[in-house]
């Protein structure tokens, strides 16, 4: 089994994270940032939330375990001028590189919760942040009945059976269980708000088209691929994904797909 960074570096989320551009602008301008305010952004992909951060004058690091969304990530702040954010490779569960109680405010927008030792993230997540700061974090709902719920769950219904011992992502989408892993880290269940929010999703192409972007560039949907041709299921999976998408596909126009998928906004003040 390859390791969970080489797995994630297989892919190349940029190639998805072009249809999330307007959708993290949106969600960054609900931080209540403020200029020279100290941001982590981890789980960052290239950018999406890190950038527009950085536009709204907050002093941002982006971190993320694949080295090669790393790279584009530093080239777009280059082009866009934006001195005050960088990033750099880390693994969400150990944080090592970076000093407690460092950062006002920590987001991590359906990143960490891709990490494999969440109680370990929790308690990152509260050492590297100052006392009096924030926390906010957008986790994908199991069993939503919108889009990205649907797309992981049929993925991982092909995807080869997890390791033992294998707590799903899909975990930090249920309030009992990251207030569990918040008050393990020390954090009071009074200073834990949650609130169910929609993200915009915009793709310049077909939901054909879509779906052949997730198979060629977005690890858990590339894994499940792997597996499903290797038994001869690659087309089922390949329509189901593509039947999932037109059926949520709001956009008028054949050549864009607009869809809005439901995720859980959790705030923790530190
Ligand atoms: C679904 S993408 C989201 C990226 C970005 N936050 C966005 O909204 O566009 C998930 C990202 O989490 C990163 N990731 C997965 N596991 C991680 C870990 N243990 N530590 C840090 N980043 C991780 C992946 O490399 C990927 O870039």
């Amino acid at each position: 089994m390859i390791s969970h960074k080489a797995f994630w570096e297989k892919g190349d989320f940029s190639r998805i994270a072009d249809s999330m551009r307007e959708g993290g602008e949106a969600l960054a301008a609900s931080f209540g940032i403020t200029k020279g305010l100290k941001v982590l952004d981890l789980g960052c992909g290239d950018g999406t939330t890190a950038l527009p951060e950085a536009r709204l004058g907050a002093d941002v690091l982006g971190v993320d375990i694949s080295n090669n969304i790393v790279e584009t990530g530093n080239r777009r702040a280059r082009r866009l001028g934006l001195t005050n954010c960088k990033f750099q490779e880390g693994d969400a569960s150990n944080l090592h590189a970076l000093k407690d109680r460092a950062f006002d405010l920590t987001v991590s927008i359906f990143g960490a919760m891709f990490a494999p030792n969440p109680f370990d993230v929790a308690s990152e997540m509260v050492r590297v942040t100052r006392p009096g700061g924030r926390i906010i974090m957008g986790n994908w709902i199991p069993n939503d009945p919108t889009w990205v719920a649907q797309l992981l769950k049929i993925s991982s219904a092909y995807s080869p059976p997890p390791p033992e011992g294998f707590i799903s992502p899909m975990m930090w989408g249920v309030e009992s269980r990251v207030r569990e892993r918040f008050s393990r880290a020390g954090v009071p269940e009074e200073d834990i708000a949650f609130a169910k929010e929609s993200y915009a999703f915009r793709f310049p192409g077909t939901p054909a088209q879509f779906v052949d972007a997730f198979r060629r560039y977005y690890a858990p949907t590339m894994s499940a691929f792997d597996a499903a041709e290797k038994n001869g299921r690659a087309d089922n999976l390949q329509r189901e994904l593509e039947a999932l998408i037109t059926a949520h596909n709001q956009s008028a126009s054949k050549d864009v797909t607009e869809l809005s998928a439901a995720f859980l906004r959790v705030t923790v003040t530190v």
